[in-house]
């Protein structure tokens, strides 16, 4: 029998009009253009501005551009996936209403929340329902609205984030092609390091969780880039190991935008050739859920069919991983 294995099979995008830049940041933060790219190789990141607009906004964008260039009847969608850290509210889940408003009304749906790795994960998830054999069309949107949990008066977080979006379509691939192999962890002593504090079902919204600004992100920045920088080339070197690969069958590496330094860290323990590793961050920042599928829709012209792509995160929980995969179009 065929072996069914998981692609994308078309890829669109979504990030707001306004652009937060450096020195913009300036002018709101003790801080300054050259430290902030020399420290996280970041210039400019979009915010979402407007009443009312939450990560759905941008995640439906992202699903409609997909939609604009793919052409299949919304309806033959079967499930829809937000991989997100800023759902639009609690309890009532953002996919439903992303698959609503997209036409995707014969699917089910449901977010999957894992900080920084939340996409990720979510692959190896929509991956899992095509290789059944029962799925044959899955959304994966990642998404995040970072803007709104972040503090523009704490320099140490609001350099950093920025809001977007991206979607992919996974299929079933019978030539061996998309999702190959993956290793997924987790660490919960990495929870004190980058957490928002208030607002979930341990510490409920009070005026007092306001007033300390525990609705904010705050991390431990140097303990996490530790972690995230050997995490990452470890989770790099495991999955080349375990599928008799060396750094040279690697076309691609497609790493969480973080920080530049934490990539480059990562690369250069791989003795990765830099030509070969995705980078946006300079005109995103840390787009959260959001990093992996913007950079497969800024690299789509450059990816050829066959190409292998080791994809690789790191995040708050702490979440990690890496996912081995061969382009498909
Ligand atoms: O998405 C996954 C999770 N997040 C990450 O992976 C982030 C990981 N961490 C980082 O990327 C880096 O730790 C940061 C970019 C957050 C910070 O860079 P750093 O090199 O670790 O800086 P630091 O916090 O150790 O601060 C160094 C100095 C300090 O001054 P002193 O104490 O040496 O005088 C800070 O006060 O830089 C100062 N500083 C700043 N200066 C100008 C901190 N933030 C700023 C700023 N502008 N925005």
């Amino acid at each position: 029998m065929t072996r069914i294995t998981a692609a994308i099979s078309a890829v669109g995008k979504y990030v707001p009009d306004f652009v937060l830049s450096n020195k913009l940041l300036e002018t709101m933060v003790d801080t300054n253009d050259e430290w902030i790219t020399t420290r996280t190789g970041i210039k400019e990141r979009r915010i979402l501005k407007g009443e009312n607009k939450g990560t759905s906004y941008m995640a439906i964008k992202a699903a409609k551009d997909l939609l604009s260039k793919k052409t299949i009847d919304p309806k033959d969608i079967e499930l829809v996936i937000v991989a997100t850290a800023t759902p639009d509210m609690q309890a009532a889940s953002t996919s439903a209403f992303v698959a609503t408003k997209i036409g995707a009304t014969e699917a089910f749906s449901f977010d999957l929340i894992a900080a920084c790795s939340s996409f990720l994960y979510a692959m190896s998830t929509a991956a899992g329902f095509i290789e059944s054999g029962k799925y044959k069309k899955v959304l994966l949107i990642g998404a995040d609205k970072c803007s709104s949990m972040i503090d523009y008066t704490d320099r140490a977080t609001c350099i950093i984030f920025g809001d977007g979006a991206g979607a992919v379509l996974f299929e079933p691939n019978t030539e061996g092609l998309g999702i190959q192999d993956e290793f997924l962890r987790s660490d919960g002593n990495g929870r004190d390091f980058l957490k928002v504090d208030a607002g979930g079902s341990q510490l409920p919204a009070t005026a007092e969780t306001v007033a300390n600004k525990q609705h904010y992100v705050h991390q431990d920045g140097k303990t996490v880039f530790k972690f995230a920088v050997s995490n990452m080339a470890a989770a790099c070197e495991r999955i080349l190991k375990n599928n008799n690969l060396s750094k040279d069958d690697i076309q691609w590496l497609a790493p969480h935008q973080a920080n530049k330094r934490i990539i480059d860290a990562t690369a250069s323990r791989l003795k990765l050739d830099s030509a070969k590793v995705m980078m946006n961050i300079y005109k995103y920042g840390n787009t959260t859920s959001a990093t992996l599928p913007l950079l497969l829709n800024d690299y789509e012209n450059k990816l050829k069919k066959g190409d292998t792509i080791v994809f690789v995160t790191f995040g708050g929980g702490f979440t990690w991983g890496s996912i081995l995969y061969k382009w498909a179009y």
